[in-house]
Protein backbone atom coordinates (compact mmCIF):
# COMPACT_ATOMS: atom_id res chain seq x y z
CA UNK A 1 0.00 0.00 0.00
CA UNK A 2 1.46 3.51 -0.93
CA UNK A 3 0.73 6.22 1.18
CA UNK A 4 1.03 10.07 0.77
CA UNK A 5 1.79 12.11 4.32
CA UNK A 6 0.95 15.45 3.74
CA UNK A 7 2.10 18.55 6.11
CA UNK A 8 0.79 22.04 5.97
CA UNK A 9 2.32 25.31 6.67
CA UNK A 10 4.27 26.27 9.73
CA UNK A 11 4.60 22.57 10.22
CA UNK A 12 8.21 22.57 9.49
CA UNK A 13 9.31 24.71 12.41
CA UNK A 14 7.75 21.87 14.83
CA UNK A 15 9.82 21.73 17.93
CA UNK A 16 10.67 25.42 18.16
CA UNK A 17 7.08 26.62 17.34
CA UNK A 18 4.73 26.66 19.97
CA UNK A 19 6.06 23.61 21.77
CA UNK A 20 3.80 24.04 24.38
CA UNK A 21 1.04 23.08 22.21
CA UNK A 22 2.46 21.29 19.16
CA UNK A 23 5.45 19.90 21.40
CA UNK A 24 9.18 19.36 21.12
CA UNK A 25 9.18 16.71 18.38
CA UNK A 26 11.01 18.15 14.95
CA UNK A 27 9.49 17.15 11.33
CA UNK A 28 12.01 14.85 10.94
CA UNK A 29 11.39 13.34 14.10
CA UNK A 30 7.77 13.19 13.02
CA UNK A 31 8.59 11.79 10.23
CA UNK A 32 11.07 9.24 11.50
CA UNK A 33 8.17 8.04 13.55
CA UNK A 34 5.71 7.73 10.44
CA UNK A 35 8.19 5.88 8.23
CA UNK A 36 8.93 3.27 10.79
CA UNK A 37 4.99 2.64 11.35
CA UNK A 38 4.02 2.24 8.42
CA UNK A 39 7.49 0.11 7.18
CA UNK A 40 5.47 -2.20 10.01
CA UNK A 41 2.33 -1.80 8.37
CA UNK A 42 3.98 -2.73 4.89
CA UNK A 43 2.76 0.26 3.41
CA UNK A 44 5.59 2.76 1.59
CA UNK A 45 5.47 6.67 2.42
CA UNK A 46 6.05 9.95 1.01
CA UNK A 47 6.37 12.61 3.10
CA UNK A 48 6.41 16.00 2.28
CA UNK A 49 5.70 20.06 3.71
CA UNK A 50 4.85 22.87 2.12
CA UNK A 51 3.66 26.25 3.14
CA UNK A 52 1.64 26.25 0.32
CA UNK A 53 -1.83 25.80 -0.99
CA UNK A 54 -1.09 25.05 -4.61
CA UNK A 55 1.83 23.12 -3.83
CA UNK A 56 -0.09 20.63 -1.57
CA UNK A 57 -2.98 20.57 -4.32
CA UNK A 58 -0.23 19.76 -6.56
CA UNK A 59 1.16 17.26 -4.65
CA UNK A 60 -2.06 15.63 -3.75
CA UNK A 61 -2.77 16.07 -7.80
CA UNK A 62 0.75 14.18 -8.84
CA UNK A 63 0.25 11.78 -6.34
CA UNK A 64 -3.21 11.12 -7.22
CA UNK A 65 -2.76 7.66 -9.14
CA UNK A 66 0.28 6.44 -7.10
CA UNK A 67 -1.11 6.88 -3.43
CA UNK A 68 -3.49 4.06 -2.12
CA UNK A 69 -4.18 6.45 1.23
CA UNK A 70 -3.07 9.78 2.09
CA UNK A 71 -2.64 11.14 5.96
CA UNK A 72 -2.80 15.05 5.58
CA UNK A 73 -2.34 17.58 8.10
CA UNK A 74 -3.63 20.46 6.36
CA UNK A 75 -2.46 23.09 9.02
CA UNK A 76 -4.45 25.94 9.39
CA UNK A 77 -6.00 25.21 5.61
CA UNK A 78 -7.92 23.11 7.71
CA UNK A 79 -10.45 26.05 8.57
CA UNK A 80 -10.61 27.70 5.29
CA UNK A 81 -9.34 25.82 1.87
CA UNK A 82 -11.85 24.71 -0.17
CA UNK A 83 -9.34 24.49 -2.28
CA UNK A 84 -7.89 21.59 -0.42
CA UNK A 85 -11.27 20.22 0.03
CA UNK A 86 -12.02 20.24 -3.45
CA UNK A 87 -8.40 18.83 -4.29
CA UNK A 88 -9.04 15.92 -1.56
CA UNK A 89 -12.50 15.64 -3.33
CA UNK A 90 -11.22 15.38 -6.49
CA UNK A 91 -8.24 12.89 -6.26
CA UNK A 92 -10.36 9.94 -4.10
CA UNK A 93 -7.53 8.67 -2.45
CA UNK A 94 -8.83 8.33 0.94
CA UNK A 95 -7.73 10.52 3.07
CA UNK A 96 -7.33 11.14 7.23
CA UNK A 97 -7.31 14.60 8.36
CA UNK A 98 -4.46 14.54 11.58
CA UNK A 99 -3.58 17.08 13.96
CA UNK A 100 -1.25 16.97 16.31
CA UNK A 101 -3.41 19.47 18.81
CA UNK A 102 -7.20 18.74 19.97
CA UNK A 103 -8.51 21.24 17.55
CA UNK A 104 -11.79 21.40 19.25
CA UNK A 105 -10.45 22.14 22.48
CA UNK A 106 -8.98 25.38 20.99
CA UNK A 107 -10.12 28.74 19.43
CA UNK A 108 -13.30 28.87 17.86
CA UNK A 109 -11.74 29.21 14.39
CA UNK A 110 -9.81 25.88 14.60
CA UNK A 111 -12.99 23.84 15.78
CA UNK A 112 -14.11 24.11 11.93
CA UNK A 113 -12.58 22.18 9.48
CA UNK A 114 -13.96 22.80 6.06
CA UNK A 115 -11.16 19.62 4.56
CA UNK A 116 -12.92 17.24 6.94
CA UNK A 117 -15.59 16.57 5.06
CA UNK A 118 -13.96 15.19 1.79
CA UNK A 119 -11.89 12.80 4.16
CA UNK A 120 -12.62 9.60 5.35
CA UNK A 121 -11.49 10.46 9.08
CA UNK A 122 -9.98 12.74 11.18
CA UNK A 123 -7.78 11.95 13.96
CA UNK A 124 -6.60 15.15 16.80
CA UNK A 125 -5.10 15.69 19.56
CA UNK A 126 -2.75 12.93 19.87
CA UNK A 127 0.78 14.41 18.99
CA UNK A 128 2.79 12.80 16.32
CA UNK A 129 0.18 9.85 17.44
CA UNK A 130 -2.45 11.46 15.30
CA UNK A 131 -0.25 10.37 12.33
CA UNK A 132 0.14 7.20 13.49
CA UNK A 133 -3.34 6.18 13.99
CA UNK A 134 -3.88 7.81 10.41
CA UNK A 135 -1.43 5.27 8.96
CA UNK A 136 -3.77 2.31 11.45
CA UNK A 137 -6.99 3.93 10.05
CA UNK A 138 -5.68 3.10 6.58
CA UNK A 139 -4.01 0.01 7.09
CA UNK A 140 -7.50 -1.15 8.37
CA UNK A 141 -9.48 -0.30 5.85
CA UNK A 142 -7.20 -1.15 3.25
CA UNK A 143 -7.89 -5.00 4.76
CA UNK A 144 -11.65 -4.44 5.23
CA UNK A 145 -12.27 -3.18 1.77
CA UNK A 146 -11.74 -4.22 -2.10
CA UNK A 147 -9.54 -2.04 -3.87
CA UNK A 148 -10.49 0.72 -5.79
CA UNK A 149 -10.90 0.21 -9.67
C1 LIG B 1 -2.63 21.97 13.43
C2 LIG B 1 -3.83 22.74 13.99
C3 LIG B 1 -4.11 23.98 13.16
O1 LIG B 1 -5.19 24.70 13.72
C4 LIG B 1 -2.89 24.87 13.13
O2 LIG B 1 -3.14 25.99 12.30
C5 LIG B 1 -1.66 24.16 12.72
C6 LIG B 1 -1.40 22.85 13.31
C7 LIG B 1 -2.26 20.76 14.32
O3 LIG B 1 -1.58 19.88 13.82
O4 LIG B 1 -2.64 20.72 15.49
O5 LIG B 1 -0.84 24.68 11.97
O6 LIG B 1 -2.97 21.48 12.15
Amino acid sequence: MNVLVLHGPNLNLLGEREPAVYGTKTLKDVDAEVRARAKALGMRVRCFQSNHEGALIDLLHAHRKWADGCVFNPGAYSHYSYALRDAVASCRVPTIEVHLSDIKKREAFRRVSVVAPACVAQVTGKGVGSYLEGLELLARRATSRPRRG
